[in-house]
């Protein structure tokens, strides 16, 4: 079986984690790997059930994310995060937790907030910009962009299905997934 590792999608509210995550997932299933995904929209209707969206609440979020990620990274899995993830030194415990079980690999999903308010998909960027929803990512709240990630996708310049073979390509590369055999 395959070793584990966490890809971690980090960036804006609509900036196209989930849906990348949810092209490279299968592709990752087709070459052998063990897929979770761990989306926070998701998670917070369980794991993290409760938690609103102050600094506090957000790093207890993503701490739980990178240490459910860490657990399944040991047992082999390919493990998807699509989190917002707003503050570089929380990510960087997320990665601490992993990389004690496996590679962490860090895509910033690198679409502007006008891009993001333009398509606004869940409708949010019209509340955060009217003020109806406070501490919005991007609009009220930080987003710190990460320093130095594995990956910086520009999903304004790019398809989904483009962005999601980049990925696929950068973790070959690492030697994490093993390249296309010919049938
Ligand atoms: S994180 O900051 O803790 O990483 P997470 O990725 O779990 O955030 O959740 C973000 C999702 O919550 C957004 O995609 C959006 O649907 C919703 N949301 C609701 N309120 C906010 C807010 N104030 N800021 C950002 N996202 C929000």
């Amino acid at each position: 079986m395959p070793d584990g590792f966490t890809l971690w999608f980090t960036g804006l509210s609509g900036a196209g984690k989930t849906t990348i995550a949810e092209i490279v997932g299968p592709e990752l299933e087709r070459r052998g790997h063990l897929v979770e995904y761990l989306d926070g929209d998701v998670v917070r209707t369980h794991l993290s059930k409760g938690l609103g969206f102050s600094k506090e609440d957000r790093d207890t979020n993503i701490e739980r994310i990178g240490w459910v990620a860490s657990r399944l990274t040991r047992h082999g899995a390919a493990v998807l995060v699509s989190a917002i993830s707003p503050y570089e030194e929380t990510r960087q415990k997320a990665r601490e937790l992993v990389e004690e079980n496996g590679d962490f690999v860090e895509a910033f999903v690198a679409t502007s907030v006008e891009e993001c308010a333009r398509r606004d998909v869940k409708g949010l960027y019209e509340k955060a910009f009217s003020g109806e929803i406070k501490e919005f990512t991007g609009v009220s709240d930080p987003y710190e962009e990460p320093s130095d990630p594995e990956l910086r996708l520009d999903t304004e310049e790019q398809a989904p299905e483009e962005s999601a073979q980049i990925v696929v390509g950068k973790l070959e590369e690492l030697g994490l997934v093993r390249s296309e055999v010919p049938a």
